[in-house]
């Protein structure tokens, strides 16, 4: 299993007068977790969903694992590539939680005892197990988005993209999310997720790609990236450690409460907070 995605200076127009992506060129490597970050409109969606072939470079190309998405059907990809849409509404489509689940895994021809394990443990790691005969339209926005997730979870696929998880989210659902990062990054899955929540992204991510107006402006550790001076922007725990004049920046709370226990120094009086480690 090795489905490193190569980006080589990818472009992509909607049409004459909008370009979502201005030559984008970078590498994700099986088994990393990756986010990817920007304002609205900034072309996150875009990007990701070249991952599997929903989009097609204007120019430039995108390998999965080898294959050149533009030369493969999004059922082909599918294997490689599991992801999960920012609205569940342009995913789901079955009368159960089950049967939504169960109908990936199915489509690429697993046996039915392998597809029944993928589907309970999807289930489970999703928390909706006992949902599993519910339709998914009878459930909270929230839930649906976790059945989307459950949904290409039971793929068992190499990469998952997840495109805005936590949108939406409560805290209950937020630790759900964290914990299916977690579990498909010990598996060595990759995951690709686009958010607007700094603290999730930090929290859960060792590399984040900054789109800005279709452009890569930074791509790598969460330290490296979130340089900026604006503090309302920063996640949680850089403007804490920040404020406190440390040199490092912890990415999560065990790092940080492991800071304040070593009593780390602060930095002199009057010096400006800055996110250079
Ligand atoms: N189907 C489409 N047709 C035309 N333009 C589109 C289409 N989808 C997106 N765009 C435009 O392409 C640009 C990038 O959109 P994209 O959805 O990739 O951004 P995003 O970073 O995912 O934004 P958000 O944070 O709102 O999800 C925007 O200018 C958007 O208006
Ligand atoms: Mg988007």
């Amino acid at each position: 299993m090795r489905a490193d995605i190569r980006v080589e200076s990818l472009t992509h127009d909607y049409d004459a007068q909008v370009t979502a992506l201005r030559g984008i060129t970078t590498t994700v490597r099986q088994g990393e977790r990756v986010a990817v970050i920007g304002p609205n409109g900034a072309g996150k969606t875009t990007l990701v969903q070249h991952f599997n072939g929903l989009a097609r470079p204007t120019s430039g190309r995108v390998l999965v694992g080898g294959m050149d998405t533009a030369e493969h059907s999004i059922s082909a990809l599918a294997a490689e590539v599991g992801f999960v849409f920012q609205n569940p509404a342009d995913q789901l489509h079955a009368r159960t939680v089950a049967a939504e689940v169960r109908f990936g895994p199915r489509n690429l021809g697993h046996a039915d005892d392998v597809v029944a394990a993928q589907v309970a443990a999807a289930l489970a790691a999703t928390g909706l197990t006992g949902l599993a005969d519910a339709h998914p339209y009878h459930l909270a926005p929230a839930q649906r988005k976790l059945v989307a997730i459950a949904s290409v979870l039971a793929m068992d696929t190499p990469v998952v993209v997840l495109d805005e998880p936590t949108t939406g989210q409560d805290a209950f659902a937020l630790d759900v999310l964290s914990a299916v990062v977690e579990d498909l990054a010990g598996r060595g899955r990759t995951v690709i997720a686009t958010t607007h929540d700094m603290d999730f992204c930090v929290e859960n991510f060792d590399r984040v790609l900054l789109l800005t107006d279709g452009e890569l402006i930074a791509d790598g550790t969460p330290a490296e990236v979130f340089t900026d001076t604006d503090p309302q922007r920063l996640p949680q725990l850089f403007r804490l450690s920040g404020e406190l004049g440390w040199g490092s920046r912890p990415t999560t709370v065990d790092e940080f409460v492991a800071g304040l226990a070593a009593g780390r120094a602060a930095a002199p009086p009057g010096c400006p907070v800055s996110l250079e480690s």
